[in-house]
């Protein structure tokens, strides 16, 4: 078991994690997703003590690994690593490869280390490679001997950061076949991945990083199917997103149009949809919101779904009671109602920008 208090980890330019909290239980496999910078690599490498956090403790069972007199060897014992660029060592043959850290760190004499090594070697579905230089073998195959090289150590714990983003897209499947086989075998195991029908299929737990953290945890059911908060929404529905912020009659309208142009040329929003987004701005925002309004207030987002091919609009905006559908200007309606579908208003008091409007173009 690992449990994390108040981890906090501090660059000269960037605070990755600011305050987790959590305990991962034996027999976890935990899939780590999240947009890039927001400290994945950052939380597995604290865990592994390959970085040192600036507070906070980790316990490993019962012992503080953060602990100053903690003894970093027996550490790395427990908690195996495999990285994105695997490290083998290019003068050792394969088998000396998975044999070495088991014979330097474990004590391991030769011979039961190297049948251990070939045993590994097999699971890993190499076992005629045993004699092959790293050199020789293609970045999947050096992949799945990392992995053996980590299980030779017969850590309690295994930390894989990226396995497969290193990799040939035609290698990607025979790693993670390994990582899977090895998920099933009851190992407890952190993984960072951005393959998430791979993250779904493996695990039991999966993290969404953001904002300095575990931006919110689940299961692979609630992540990815039912995701509570809305960056966690954006992330795994793969939604390209632009924020619209409007606090006056006088706003920049040709420029609030080019940034909508930018953000569609930018996610290759196809062509027509693009069209249909701009005509669905100009009507439903500019014509039956602003130009209504004495002193407009909107908020907007615009979400570009790749998979899906359409693109949902989110308004929210101030002012009494006014469904833009029901009380907005006649022309401009019968024009969105051309273009738009699922339209739906609600309204609630208690927010400054009370009125919300949600359609969906495509
Ligand atoms: N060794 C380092 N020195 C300075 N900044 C770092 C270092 N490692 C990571 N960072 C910064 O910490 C943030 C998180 O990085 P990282 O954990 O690698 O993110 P992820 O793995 O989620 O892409 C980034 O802003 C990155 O630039
Ligand atoms: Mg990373």
């Amino acid at each position: 078991m690992i449990r994390i208090e108040n981890l906090k980890k501090e660059y000269p330019n960037a605070i990755p994690l600011e305050n987790v909290n959590v305990t991962i239980n034996n027999g976890d496999v935990i899939s780590v997703i999240g947009p890039s910078g927001t400290g994945k690599s950052t939380l597995i490498r604290c865990i592994n003590l390959l970085e040192k956090p600036t507070s906070g403790r980790i316990f490993l069972d019962d012992t503080e690994i953060t602990d100053p007199g903690c003894n970093l060897q027996e550490v790395h014992k427990k908690m195996g690593m495999v990285f994105q660029s695997f490290n083998l060592f290019g003068h050792m043959t394969v088998v000396e490869n998975i044999m070495a850290p088991a014979m330097d760190i474990l004590g391991k004499g030769a011979q039961e280390a190297y049948d251990e090594a070939m045993r590994l070697l097999r699971t890993v579905g190499l076992y005629d490679k045993a004699l092959s230089w790293p050199d020789e073998l293609s970045g999947g195959q050096k992949q799945r001997v990392a992995i053996a090289r980590t299980l030779a150590m017969n850590p309690d714990v295994i930390l894989l950061d990226e396995p497969t983003s290193a990799l040939d897209p035609t290698m990607v499947g025979e790693v993670q076949a390994v990582i899977r086989d090895l998920a099933s075998s009851g190992k407890t195991m952190m993984i960072v991945t951005h393959e998430m029908s791979f993250a779904r299929a493996i695990s039991n737990r999966i993290f969404f990083m953001d904002e300095g953290g575990i931006y919110e945890e689940g299961t692979p059911e609630e992540i990815f199917d039912n995701p509570k908060k809305e960056k966690t929404r954006r992330f795994v529905k793969r939604l390209k997103v632009i924020e619209i912020d409007i606090d006056s009659k006088t706003y920049d309208y040709l420029g609030t149009q080019s940034l909508i142009e930018d953000y569609c040329v930018k996610n290759q929003v196809p062509y027509k949809l693009a069209k249909q987004i701009h005509l669905a701005f100009e009507e439903a925002v500019h014509q039956c919101i602003v130009n209504t309004m004495d002193k407009p207030m909107v908020h907007l987002s615009i979400e570009y779904s790749e998979e899906k091919e359409n693109a949902a609009f989110v308004l929210w905006y101030g002012g009494e009671q006014y469904d833009l559908f029901e009380d907005g200007d006649e022309i401009s309606v019968s024009i969105l109602k051309k273009i738009v579908r699922d339209e739906k208003y609600s309204r609630d008091d208690n927010k400054e920008l009370g009125n919300n409007v949600v359609f969906c173009i495509g």
